[in-house]
């Protein structure tokens, strides 16, 4: 039996590499024409590939037409302008070549020997998002999978930080526990990702104390003062507080400076979630909004969202390194030498949960070099506008309907409710949902729908760098064009 050798020779590796670049280049080249959402139903494409363990080798060509014949067409592209759903990123370019070369050295970013260059680049790249941003520039930070893992992770160090006992040795179960410790956050909108987080942490779900909103989204902050007073007297034991940088349906920013007042004189650790806004801090307009976040204890943001790389990419900033070390570092005799010597570096087992890592950093380092901070300001600046415009064409209109303030980042919410409809909120519900179904259903473009104050909303994500304001008013017209041809099918 000839051996099978795990490498190409390294001519067929180019060919073979050229070919993907070929197809990738054509991902690229279709995205301003090509839906957003492929159209595809869940069982068909289950069918596509239901194929039992490749037990021979299969030629590589076979391969790469699977790609082209069955993968492409039934993607969402989330890279497309026309792409509003959640909040994805469109990927950059850079970024996609940056993980492959990732992969190809493929290092193990949890301890310093395995990746010394690529240490140095998580850690370099987390102190330049740091200055950008405005944040402590010697803060501690890890790349992990994207925002809900950073905020656990970030509850996870304040949770350490504020325990009045031993928690790593005793955890929650410990006897010496005084009380149920509680996290706060504003009720609008307190985003899945921390529940998810209560859970993981074995903190409990009741133990997230919804705080009242405000008419604009942003948490009240005298009645969160009123909350931990009496939270105090019924002998809980609140830690945390967490801000919203761009909350998920209406971009909505905390007060952040008052937040940080109120976290100093009631010892909580205040963590901001800024997974859709954070980076928003590289911006000077947004100083006043979020000049602030410098006094953060922990900021997590996402660089798969407005940054535009590719997922995973979520990114935790922690300003005190010792708190972060004090939460996740570990010993095992397999994982470090007995004692320190020359080769001794940062291992970031010691600065988050996970033990093996991928090198996320590489996509982000390359990315911010490749456009530079200041073509990354014009990228979000776009997003900005096609945001302003969105408020614009709906608050203009007789038949859309506001339901939030002028956007400050790049998320925004609103309704088709035309005068004959107003007052008729089941149906209005009902429409609104018809029309984000139709607008998929006829690959004009996707967007999704969320509820403001309990009722169904169109929900844009203008995350994309590749959207414009063409982009934007086509997509309102297309809404208004199926939200009239419904109307017209009422009896
Ligand atoms: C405010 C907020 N926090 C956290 C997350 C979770 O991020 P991820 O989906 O990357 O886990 C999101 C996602 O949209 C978000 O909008």
């Amino acid at each position: 039996m000839s051996q099978l050798h795990p490498d190409l020779t390294r001519a067929d590796f180019t060919a073979l590499g050229h070919d993907v670049v070929d197809l990738l280049a054509d991902y690229y080249a279709e995205l301003g024409t090509a839906p957003a959402f492929p159209g595809s139903r869940p069982a068909d494409v289950e069918a596509l590939f239901d194929a039992p363990p490749p037990e021979q080798p299969e030629p590589i060509a076979a391969i790469l037409a699977d790609w082209r014949d069955k993968i492409i067409p039934n993607s969402s592209r989330q890279g497309s302008p026309r792409w509003f759903g959640f909040v994805n990123g469109s990927g950059s370019q850079i970024g996609t070549l940056a993980d492959a070369m990732a992969s190809a050295l493929n290092p193990n970013c949890g301890g310093w020997r395995a990746s010394p260059a690529a240490t140095e680049i998580e850690r370099r790249t987390v102190r330049w998002l740091a200055e950008l941003i405005g944040y402590e520039p010697g803060c501690a930070g890890v790349f992990v999978s994207g925002g809900t893992m950073a905020n656990v992770a970030a509850l996870r160090v304040a949770m350490r930080d504020k325990a009045t006992w031993d928690i790593n040795a005793e955890g929650l179960q410990s006897s010496h526990r005084p009380g149920l410790m509680t996290v706060y956050m504003a009720d609008h909108e307190t985003h899945v990702s921390l529940v998810r987080a209560m859970d993981l942490l074995g903190l409990g779900r009741a133990a997230l104390r919804a705080v009242p909103s405000r008419d604009d989204f942003t948490i009240d902050i005298a009645a969160l003062e009123q909350m931990l007073d009496a939270d105090r007297v019924a002998g809980m034991l609140p830690f945390c507080v967490v801000g919203h940088v761009g909350s998920i349906n209406v971009g909505a920013i905390d007060d952040i400076g008052a937040l940080a007042d109120l976290a100093a004189r009631q010892n909580l650790w205040l963590h901001l979630d800024g997974a859709c806004g954070a980076l928003g801090g590289m911006l000077p307009e947004l100083q006043p909004q979020l000049g602030a976040m410098r006094r953060a204890d922990s900021v997590s943001f996402d660089a798969h969202k407005w940054l535009g790389v590719p997922y995973e990419a979520g990114c935790l900033l922690v300003k005190e390194p010792d708190a972060m070390r004090r939460a996740y570092a570990m010993q095992a005799t397999y994982l470090l030498p007995a004692a320190d010597n020359e080769y001794s570096g940062l291992n970031y087992f010691d600065f988050g949960p996970q033990l093996s890592r991928g090198w996320r950093a590489l996509k982000v380092w390359m990315t911010l070099r490749y456009y530079g901070a200041e073509g990354i300001r014009t990228f979000f600046r776009q997003t900005l506008a096609c945001a302003k415009r969105l408020h614009e064409l709906v608050a203009d209109s007789d038949d859309f309907e506001v339901v939030q303030p002028a956007p400050l980042l790049y998320i925004y919410s609103f309704r088709w409710a035309p005068k004959e409809l107003r007052g008729n909120d089941a149906l209005l519900d009902s429409i609104n949902q018809q029309i984000s179904d139709e607008l998929q259903r006829r690959l004009l473009a996707f967007a999704m729908t969320t509820r403001i104050r309990g009722r169904v909303t169109q929900r844009l994500s203008i995350c994309s760098h590749r959207t414009t304001i063409a982009d934007i008013e086509a997509t309102v017209a297309d809404m208004r064009m199926i939200g009239r041809e419904l109307l017209a099918q009422q009896p």
